[in-house]
């Protein structure tokens, strides 16, 4: 693989030790894939947040960093925590929980990364521009920067997004070449898919019955919004290890069947109707359940799901025995406070949380057991991530609204 000087010196140690360690991993991982060389980006995004899921080694990890002086060279944003660092005692996480997620993040802004705190970190500080090369490690920010924004990154691992922002570079290969962007697979959804819930279901289904490294292409018979994209993308991340999708006629890279397979024929094609999403369901999600808990914000909530939310419950309450949670940026948070929705929403019994999510904060240590949320990707980690303490089940906005509120 070819490297510059510049590159050289820092694989040598020119620029310390850790420069040295992430630029040779970034090496490594380029020859393993036959990229010809290194190439320069301006953003990355990190995932790896959560102390739930990243544990005390990370800590360990990033804290010897900050001690050799390791600083981020280009703009880099953080994915959730564990907790909502404002409203943890109210949510009640663990007090021990609490201090080592703070030390993580400390770890984080030292190095000189952004604490954003989301996984949507495109809707405001650090959203790539079309075919610009980055670095993300989020798997559904990766599927939406790449689907629907037509930015360009692959499907890394925090490590390596982390090792990128410390040199500024990734190698070439993967999804940043647009050969590799080809769709394979021809998919025929044979319903008129609608809403987010849908679209997560949608993606779910696929993403699970998909070979690691395929490109679906879809061809719908309604035409989705862009969170609806995004949620079809996040289910297909969850499920499968997709990193990118097309759909004809909408996404950027398809505005033909014949632009998104670029000229080829489709490897495989599929068929999907209605009974295949709903049989789906039914094998993995439970039958019905009393919630405990109503999560939305997966990824982490629009300010355009949030206004809908409100529309829909208009002037009723959410009743005494469960709780609605509503994960999302703190940035989309302000907007709330700034046009008066935060408030009636918090005095109806809905709570705005920011900095986590339900899958990366322990909510099995608040003894919650049954979720309901209109996320694919939620619905299908809960279980997992909580060692299956808590199960989900995936609903619509409508049906989750009109069964907690009065
Ligand atoms: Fe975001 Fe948490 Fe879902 S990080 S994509 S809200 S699992």
């Amino acid at each position: 693989m070819y490297l510059t000087k510049e590159e050289e010196r820092i694989l040598n140690g020119d620029f310390g030790l850790w420069p040295a360690k992430a630029m040779k991993l970034l090496v490594a991982q380029g020859e393993l894939n036959d990229a010809k060389r290194m190439i320069k980006i301006e953003r990355a995004h990190i995932s790896g947040v959560s102390y739930k899921t990243a544990g005390l080694p990370m800590i360990e990890l990033l804290e010897d960093m900050v001690r050799n002086g390791v600083r981020v060279k280009i703009f880099s944003t953080l994915n959730p925590a564990g907790m909502d660092l404002e409203r943890w005692k109210e949510l009640g996480v663990p007090e021990d929980f609490a201090k080592l997620q703070k030390r993580l993040i400390d770890a984080y802004v030292k190095l000189g990364v952004i604490p954003t705190l989301t996984c949507a970190p495109y809707l405001a500080e650090n959203r790539p521009k079309f075919a610009e090369p980055v670095a993300f490690s989020e798997s559904s920010a990766v599927v939406f920067v790449n689907s629907v924004l037509g930015a360009r990154t692959n499907r890394n691992g925090n490590l390596d997004v982390l090792s990128a922002a410390i040199v500024g570079r990734i190698p070439k290969m993967g999804l940043l070449l647009k050969e590799n962007r080809r769709g394979t697979t021809l998919i025929k959804v044979k319903a008129k898919p609608n809403g987010e819930y849908y679209y997560g279901l949608l993606g779910l289904y696929v993403g699970n019955i998909l070979s690691p490294r395929e490109i679906p292409v879809f061809e719908l018979e309604s035409k989705p919004g862009i969170w609806e994209m995004r949620a079809l993308g996040a289910g297909l991340a969850a499920a499968g290890s997709t990193a990118m999708f097309h759909i004809v006629g909408i996404t950027p890279e398809a505005k033909n069947r014949e632009e998104a397979f670029q000229g080829d024929q489709p490897k495989e094609r599929l068929a999907i109707q209605h009974s295949d999403l709903i049989s789906f369901e039914q094998e993995h999600f439970p039958s019905d359940i009393e919630p405990d808990l109503i999560a939305i914000g997966c990824p982490h909530a629009t300010i355009e799901e949030i206004k809908e939310i409100a529309r829909k419950i208009g002037n009723r309450k959410v009743k005494n025995n469960v709780r609605f949670w509503i994960y999302t940026s703190r940035y989309v948070k302000q907007k709330l406070r700034d046009i008066g929705i935060l408030n009636k929403l918090e005095m109806q019994g809905i709570k705005i949380i920011s900095d986590t999510c339900m899958v990366v904060s322990p909510i099995e240590a608040l003894g919650i057991k049954k979720v309901y949320t209109n996320s694919g990707k939620a619905a299908w980690y809960i279980p997992k991530l909580t060692k299956n303490l808590a199960v989900a089940k995936i609903k619509s906005l409508d049906q989750i609204i009109n069964k907690v509120t009065a």
